[in-house]
């Protein structure tokens, strides 16, 4: 986590501004360190009872997923390509979840070659793809069947995906076809648990009970099917306070759940991601100008919407901070908005900071989930380089793959 240290922010015992000296900017900087012991406060929180399959997707930094290997954890994954990055990581297939709502037949086809650990199915015509496919290629596909269990979780409406009108996830009443088409590949299609995913960025994990005692009962009678039910897969979603407050508990959230799927005997799968890395990265950048109209002063920097696109997105509130503090200086409120011709391309509004000028240079926090991630080259602009501290020390990150860009 960032602080400051004689008006210099830090994070991970290494000045910020230094960093940017060295590396330049726009950077976004990971606190690998940080990243590991949430981890580890995660798995305690449910007594080392849970298989954590991070949700590459928060951030699929290469350095950050060969540490999660490193430390024995899976993956969860929504596109080939998400797969095929958790393999270069070092990944066996069989640590791989591979979900999502629209995978296809090209996708599947690699899923059910390759061996992934369990395939969540988001209808009855991708079971029947699945099955098919299995059959065609005489493997066993492992799934589990993610329900919509029609919560509320009291997050963003872009968020929410538990909701009856959400495109995920099925309705109990999809049961019967499904079951039907699992008796059409007796030989080839294994149901092997149930999932949920009611929503992200949740403040409280009432809701995440709430799906869980409401789907129990699905995965009991399956059992006394006879279906060979092993796993209970309960989703990521839990939030960070992007304001700086208290954090949901995570030991009440593991223990609220233990005492939920306990009594199953089950194998507790869980697909965190912002929680895992959002409050560890930083996106620093440099003021450009500072631009003061009648009505607003905007400081115009040197990153956007296209390297954190949540600000506009979801209309989030990330806390930007000063490398440098000047108490000294007036403070004025400045709209942080970046180079792209959207006028949806903030990064803050309201932002409130003494003297700033142009060339300071400003972190946006909590940054570490659903930032690079989503990053995009619109209007033609480059990415950001990203740097990683582990063990104290920074180090440039190699390039994703699926985000090369190349400059003449
Ligand atoms: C299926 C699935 N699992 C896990 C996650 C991770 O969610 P979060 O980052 O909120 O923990 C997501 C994100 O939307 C998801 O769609």
């Amino acid at each position: 986590m960032v602080y400051y240290k004689k008006d210099r922010l830090y994070l991970n015992r290494l000045q910020l501004e230094k960093l940017v000296k060295k590396y330049g900017s726009p950077v976004y900087v990971y606190d690998l360190d940080g990243i590991l012991q949430r981890l580890e406060e995660f798995q305690v929180a449910f007594e080392n009872n849970v298989h954590v399959h991070y949700a590459l997707k928060a951030n699929s930094n290469p350095v950050i997923l060969k540490a999660f290997k490193k430390a024995g954890i899976g993956i969860d994954t929504v596109s080939w390509g998400e797969v095929l990055l958790a393999l270069k990581a070092g990944f066996k297939p069989n640590e791989i979840i591979f979900s999502g709502v629209g995978k296809s037949t090209e996708e599947i086809k690699a899923a059910v070659k390759r061996g992934l650990y369990q395939i969540n199915i988001e209808s009855p015509q991708e079971l029947e793809r699945v099955g098919k496919t299995a059959k065609k290629y005489k493997k066993i596909a492992r799934v589990a069947f993610r329900i919509n269990p029609d919560v509320n979780p009291q997050t963003h409406p872009y968020i929410t995906t538990g909701f009856r009108e959400n495109k995920f996830g099925m309705d109990t009443s999809f049961l019967p076809e499904l079951k039907n088409i699992l008796k059409k590949y007796p030989r080839n299609l294994e149901l092997q648990g149930l999932t949920l995913h009611i929503g992200s960025q949740l403040l409280e994990h009432k809701s995440i009970c709430e799906a869980i005692e409401k789907t129990i009962h699905i995965y009991k009678n399956f059992l006394n099917e006879g279906y060979p039910m092993k796993t209970f897969d309960v989703g990521g979603g839990i939030g960070i306070p992007y304001d700086g407050g208290v954090a949901t508990s995570l030991k009440e959230y593991g223990s609220a759940v233990m005492k939920l799927l306990k009594p199953l005997g089950c194998t507790i799968l869980s697909e965190p991601g912002r929680i895992l890395v959002g409050p560890f990265g930083v996106l620093l950048t440099e003021v450009e100008y500072i631009k003061r109209s009648p009505s607003q002063n905007f400081a115009i920097v040197n990153t956007g919407m296209h390297h954190l696109i949540r600000p506009a997105l979801y209309g989030a509130q990330h806390r930007i901070w000063p490398l440098k503090r000047r108490h000294e200086a007036e403070k004025y409120s400045y709209d942080v908005v970046g180079p792209i011709c959207e006028s949806s391309d903030f990064l803050g509004k309201h932002i409130e900071v003494h003297g700033l000028a142009q060339g300071d240079l400003l972190a946006i926090l909590d940054a570490g989930a659903y930032g690079y991630s989503m990053a995009n080259f619109y209007n033609a602009r480059k990415l950001p380089k990203e740097i990683v501290i582990a063990n104290g020390k920074a180090a440039v990150s190699p390039v994703s793959s699926v985000f090369k860009y190349s400059l003449p």
